[in-house]
């Protein structure tokens, strides 16, 4: 039997034939593709700036150190999150302040950004978990209120759309990873930065490389964050099925929620009215979950936990800020949580074998 893996990469003839073409040009950096990639990124997102970087994790230390952080100045942000979205402050001195978040959603709880809101507030980092948009409206409000900026960790949420408006487009400064189980990747590690704002969109295409005013002149500070032309022509042509992976996705989703229904015992995810979630994962709570994952592995169906150890409770975030105030939900779900596989690639047989064994499962714990 097969395995049935968490996600499916996409290939095809079209990406390979370009990728090879690159590599004959010998043209393999800031060269055309990676401006056609930024372009095109640039109009599916409704921007003004796109700029490609080297992953995620780039893009978030590039888009902290924009934000011109002084030791002791606060970042607020999700504990429930990829340590990336925390770890950069670090090398700022800044503080990471983590909220608790929304057990429906998992997306931080805009009441408890409120109130951890203070005077050393300097930027306030929504992430939109699982490809499920936070409740942008009322954090642009307050950070507008108290002159507070906004970089939108949008590293699983490619596509998704609060209120009509892609995510990423909403704050000052919005983050995208390529990393392949995204939901579209450049065949390895890559990032996007994505701004509407001149000053950090001029200065940041300026960073990424050396901070280079012209060939052997450096203006700005700067490091290596390069994308470079190979991931550019994969990441361009995997833009090109987005939308229609993104369709795939949510109809697996809607198998999904049809037939984990009849199970009281499973949090289904929840999409607000206001929200389209693109799904980069298929999240569920279960009582019994380590039990369920041991289950599905035994009958070779991959599973993911995103993520088992909160943020405020690595020991490195300890280590540097010492033990952090406990967040209730946060330590409840993930000790529930479990993702299934999900993928556009993800075949009928495949969902009816995962649709079987979860049957087992149930009737074999009731
Ligand atoms: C929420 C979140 N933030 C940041 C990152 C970091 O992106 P990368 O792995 O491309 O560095 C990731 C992806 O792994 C992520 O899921």
């Amino acid at each position: 039997m097969e395995e049935i893996k968490l996600v499916k990469m996409y290939m095809d003839d079209v990406i390979r034939n370009e990728v090879i073409k690159v590599l004959d040009t010998g043209y393999y950096i800031n060269g055309p593709n990676l401006k056609a990639f930024e372009n095109d990124f640039k109009e599916y997102l409704g921007v003004k700036y796109a700029i490609g970087v080297s992953s995620g994790t780039a893009a978030l230390f590039l888009s902290y150190y924009e934000m011109n952080l002084k030791p002791g100045d606060e970042v607020i942000l999700p504990s429930h999150t990829f340590i990336a979205t925390a770890s950069p402050l670090a090398f700022f001195k800044a503080k990471p302040v983590f909220v608790d978040v929304d057990p429906d959603t998992y997306c931080m709880d805009v009441e408890d950004v409120k109130e951890k809101i203070t005077s050393k507030t300097k930027v306030i980092t929504p992430v939109h978990l699982y490809g499920n948009p936070v409740d942008m409206d009322p954090i642009l409000e307050i950070a507008k209120e108290k002159n507070i900026k906004v970089i939108e960790d949008a590293c699983q949420a490619h596509g998704s759309e609060y209120k009509n408006k892609k995510v990423g487009a909403l704050g000052d400064l919005g983050v995208f990873s390529f990393f392949p189980s995204k939901s579209m990747t450049v065949g390895g590690d890559g990032g996007m930065i994505v701004t509407n704002n001149d000053k950090y969109g001029e200065i940041l295409k300026l960073r990424r490389d050396h901070g280079r005013s012209s060939k052997y002149e450096n203006a700005n500070l700067g490091l290596n964050f390069r994308l470079n032309e190979i991931q550019a022509v994969i990441g361009k042509l995997q833009l090109k099925h987005l939308s229609e992976w993104i369709e795939r996705r949510r109809i697996i989703v809607q198998v999904y929620n049809d037939f984990l229904r009849q199970y009281s015992n499973v949090k289904l995810p929840v999409e607000r009215d206001w929200a389209k979630c693109s799904y980069y994962v298929y999240t569920i709570q279960l009582e019994d979950r380590d039990e369920f994952i041991k289950f599905f592995k035994e009958r070779k169906i991959a599973t993911g936990l995103y993520y088992p150890i909160p943020v405020h409770k690595q020991p490195i975030i300890e280590d540097l800020y010492g033990k952090q105030p406990k967040l209730p939900v946060t330590e409840e779900i993930v000790k529930k949580i479990v993702s299934l596989p999900l993928s556009p690639l993800l075949n009928d047989e495949e969902l009816a074998r995962i649709k079987l064994e979860i049957n087992n499962f149930m009737r074999r714990s009731s």
